[in-house]
């Protein structure tokens, strides 16, 4: 049993704490597992492996690839400085932390709008499976919008969402921003088992606000990512 009175959130520092970095490294690539197809998820297991545990839960990519474009706080306890949660908040909002796996860091803008503006870029946002359904997420938001407010300029967060994290992020208190979400070129490659792209989206689809304007395309296209914001 944890004392969730002994949690705290707090700012680390990559360059400086390589014992963070790996507990980090440990939970964001036990959280991105889940996505393979293999263990029901809804991305091919090369992918993962290949692109989603190099590119964004390595230990590299925790130490050096955003360490000075963002700021990642922890939640971890004072007893003993286990992690049970963490989040990567882009210093501006002109930096999109993500756009692909080959395209980091990029201004906003750069390459066409693909999220609201003054909101900053979230990405490796996630507590410690089982921990989940504890208020930890929640808790972790609190206090960007309350003790870390002064480091960020911008009105809220703004991150993308795996297609099945839909409901996990609106409630911890984010708001869908259909007009943004991003689609696969035509003919992406197909999840196992599905024959055709709407068969893969229909998965997906949800009530959120001008959802039903989507329907046509998600007819066409393979869903990429919903964009989701919250404010400070
Ligand atoms: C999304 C995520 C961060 C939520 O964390 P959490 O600690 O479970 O969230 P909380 O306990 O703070 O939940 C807060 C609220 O959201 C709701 N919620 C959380 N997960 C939910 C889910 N899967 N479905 C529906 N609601 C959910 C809770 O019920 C709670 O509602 P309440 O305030 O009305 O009681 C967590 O599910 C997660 O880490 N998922 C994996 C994300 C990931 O892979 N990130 C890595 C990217 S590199």
């Amino acid at each position: 049993m944890i004392n969730t009175e002994d949690l705290f959130v707090r700012r680390m520092d990559p360059k400086s704490e390589p014992e963070m970095v790996a507990k980090i490294s440990a939970l964001l690539t036990e959280s991105t597992e889940d996505f393979k197809e293999s263990k029901g998820g809804h991305v091919p297991d090369a992918l993962v492996d290949e692109v989603i545990h190099q590119v964004y839960t390595s230990i590299t990519s925790i130490t050096t690839t955003f360490a000075d474009t963002a700021e990642r706080l922890v939640l971890t306890s004072k007893k003993d400085n286990d992690l049970y949660g963490t989040i990567l908040i882009a210093k501006s909002t002109e930096i999109i932390l993500v756009k692909n796996s080959k395209c980091l860091n990029m201004r906003f803008g750069e390459n066409g709008d693909v999220a609201p503006p003054n909101y900053h870029s979230v990405i490796n946002f996630a507590t410690k499976k089982e921990y989940r359904l504890n208020g930890f997420a929640k808790k972790i938001l609190k206090e960007v919008s309350g003790k870390y407010r002064d480091l960020f300029e911008g009105k809220g967060l703004w991150i993308r969402g795996e297609p099945p994290l839909h409901d996990a992020i609106i409630g911890i208190g984010f708001t869908h921003r259909i007009e943004y979400d991003q689609f696969c070129h035509e003919g992406a490659q197909l999840s196992m088992g599905t024959s055709n792209v709407w068969d893969f989206n229909r998965k997906y689809l949800c009530d959120c606000k001008g959802a039903e304007k989507q329907i046509d395309l998600m007819k066409k296209q393979k869903y990429k990512y919903g964009i989701f914001t919250v404010d400070f």
